[in-house]
C-alpha cells in the first residue's frame, strides 16, 4: 500500500537531518529562523521566517507582516524576495522557510510559489528548505520551487 505523506512526514526521503546539510544551507535556515522572530502576526499568531541566497552569496531574509485588512498581509517569502529584488538581486540559488507546526513542515503558499517561480529563470530551479525553529534533532524538508509548483503560470505559456 502506498504511503501517504503530509508535507514530508514519516520516512519521506526528502526529509534530511539538519546536521547533514551544507554549512551554507544551515546558515540560510538560521537566517530564516532569525527573521521569524520579527514576524508581525497578531491575527494568526503564526510566525514565519524566510531567507533567500542570491548568486553573489548574499542572504536576504524576511518575515510575514499581517494587516487588520487581512488580504493586505504579506508572507515571509515575498518579504524576503522583495527585499532582494529591490536591491538589484534576483538570481536566487536557495530558499529557506522556518515556521513551527505540530505536524509536517511549512511550505510556501500558492501565491509565494508563483512569485518565486518567476525567478526560477530559464527553468533554473531554486532549492527550497523548510524547517522548524527548534524541534531537535532538527529535520529539514528538502524540495524546490519548481517541484512545489510545476507548470507555473507564465505569459509565454501556450505560445
Ligand atoms: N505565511 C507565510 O508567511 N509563509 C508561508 O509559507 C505560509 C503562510 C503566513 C501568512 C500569514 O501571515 C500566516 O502565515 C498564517 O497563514
Amino acid at each position: 500500500m502506498s504511503q501517504i505523506y503530509i508535507n514530508g512526514m514519516r520516512d519521506d526521503p526528502s526529509v534530511r537531518e539538519y546536521d547533514t546539510l551544507d554549512a551554507s544551507v544551515q546558515e540560510l535556515i538560521q537566517a530564516a529562523a532569525a527573521a521569524r522572530n520579527q514576524a508581525y502576526c497578531p491575527y494568526s499568531n503564526f510566525a514565519v521566517g524566510a531567507a533567500l541566497r542570491t548568486s553573489d552569496g548574499s542572504i536576504y531574509s524576511g518575515c510575514n507582516i499581517e494587516n487588520s485588512a487581512f488580504a493586505a498581509s504579506i508572507c515571509a517569502e515575498r518579504t524576503a524576495a522583495a527585499k532582494a529584488i529591490s536591491e538589484g538581486k534576483r538570481e536566487f540559488i536557495a530558499c529557506a522557510v522556518v515556521a513551527q507546526q505540530e505536524k509536517g513542515f511549512t511550505t510556501p503558499c500558492g501565491i509565494c510559489r508563483q512569485f518565486l517561480a518567476e525567478f526560477a529563470i530559464n527553468g533554473k530551479d531554486i532549492p527550497l528548505y523548510a524547517a522548524k525553529p527548534t524541534n531537535l534533532p532538527l529535520r529539514v524538508l528538502c524540495s524546490s520551487v519548481l517541484e512545489l509548483l510545476p507548470k507555473s503560470f507564465s505569459l509565454d505559456n501556450g505560445k
